[in-house]
């Protein structure tokens, strides 16, 4: 009894006597199958109907080759498995055509059995690919719900906790003033993490809303660093700010600003054990010093970077642990955190740079480390300021 299957499949091919003897067969087998005998037929098919779940596609074709359409089903982002077909097969080929997003590969002439246990196969793996994806879109969900609903009771949390610290409900001695604030530290850092996380999706989904002004860099990192001194002192941490005099404005989201460089503080916190030190620094620098700068082949320069004019540069340093060689690239992926033997580690999601990576590239600046693993590390920021020519300021609407 013929089972007629789910699976839609889309026969490309030039041949007509290979093509309708595979429609038979895989029509004989369950499956529902169309044809098409060139390749730009197939892609509009493809793109239009969006319910085919395999394509067997012959790589020669006249006008648009086989190679072409897997590439453009490829850019499109869909989940087609695609089984390539070749009468002038090679090693080489075959790697291209897997390289280039392909489920399989058949060399011509192939026994109809064979290519209907390649079918089968391709339709597994599909299947499962979108399972796991749907499982791990689902697993995120969640995660994004979860984080979202704990910011609210977090945030009373540490509402109540600091009207205690203030001594508003009664004396409260230095030491018990300092167990609280630790308890609304610890808080804070989680607020931080979440509000890290629910920005990170923000910008891949291409929803987050910068509201970005013209803003005085010297100002501003004067009050974030500010903000760490008490932490600092309290981990026996020497923070130093030093910023070149002359004020030069950088147009940036001050909410999303103050994020990345308390990211940073953040972390050289963390990473910087007692007795160490922590330096932010600020200075002018215009294009030719740029150029000059020994900016890592790891951090390529965004295209949106300004070829010219003034920059502000930031730096935040500490003699902490510092990071290897071959971990200052990764350590901007999300959920990336180097092993460590010792230290004073205080958890942490892997999410703090990942952010900031993604936030200074929306003000068309560029970030990268520089460390050598035991000795410390440094976090520089590169920000085009605001005095540059007018196209800075008109490609952002900012009048
Ligand atoms: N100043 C630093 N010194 C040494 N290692 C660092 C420093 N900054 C970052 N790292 C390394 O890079 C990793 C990623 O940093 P990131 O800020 O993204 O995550 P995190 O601080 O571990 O967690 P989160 O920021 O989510 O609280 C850290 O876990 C650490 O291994
Ligand atoms: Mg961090």
């Amino acid at each position: 009894m013929l089972v007629q299957k789910l699976d839609k499949i889309l026969i490309v091919d030039d041949e007509p006597e290979i093509a309708q003897a595979l429609k038979l067969y895989l029509d004989y087998e369950g499956y529902t199958t169309s044809l098409a005998s060139d390749g730009s037929t197939a892609l509009d098919m493809l793109l239009n109907a969006k319910d085919y779940t395999v394509v067997l596609l012959d790589i020669s074709m006249p006008e648009m080759d086989g190679i072409t359409v897997l590439k453009r089903l490829h850019d499109s982002g869909g989940d087609i498995a695609v089984i390539m077909m070749s009468g002038h097969g090679s090693e080489e080929l075959a790697v291209e055509c897997m390289r280039d997003g392909a489920e399989d590969y058949i060399s011509k002439p192939f026994a109809l059995e064979d290519m209907l246990l390649r079918v089968e196969r391709a339709c597994t793996h599909r299947r499962e690919r979108i399972e796991k994806r749907l499982l791990q879109q689902e697993r995120e969900d969640f995660i994004l719900m979860l984080s979202h609903d704990m910011k609210n009771p977090l945030t009373a949390v540490i509402g109540s906790i600091d009207i205690i610290r203030e001594g508003c409900l009664g004396t409260v001695n230095e030491e018990q003033k300092e167990y609280l604030q630790s308890a609304i530290d610890s808080c804070n850092e989680v607020v931080i993490m979440i509000d890290n996380l629910l920005d990170i999706r923000k910008f891949e989904a291409g929803k987050i809303q910068m509201t970005v002004h013209p803003c005085n860099a010297h100002e501003l990192i004067g009050k974030i660093a500010n903000q760490f001194a008490r932490p600092a002192r309290h981990d026996g941490i020497e923070l130093t700010v030093d910023l070149e005099a002359g004020c030069s404005e950088v147009i940036v989201d001050k909410n999303a600003f103050t994020r990345v460089l308390g990211n940073l503080l953040g972390n050289a916190l963390k990473f910087t054990p007692e007795g160490g030190k922590i330096t932010v620094s600020c200075r002018h620098i215009c294009e030719d010093e740029v150029r000059r700068l020994e900016i890592p082949t790891y951090a390529p320069i965004p295209p949106d970077f300004p070829e010219k004019g003034c920059f502000v540069k930031l730096t935040v340093s500490d003699t902490g642990n510092g990071i290897p060689a071959d971990e200052l690239e990764r350590i901007f992926d999300r959920y990336t955190q180097l092993t460590r033997k010792s230290g004073r580690e205080r958890g942490g999601a892997g999410l703090g740079l990942a952010y900031c990576k993604l936030a200074i590239d929306s003000f068309h600046g560029m970030i990268w480390a520089e460390s050598e693993a035991g000795k410390g590390s440094g976090f520089v920021i590169l920000l085009p300021c605001c005095s540059n020519d007018n196209t800075t300021k008109q490609r952002r609407g900012i009048k």
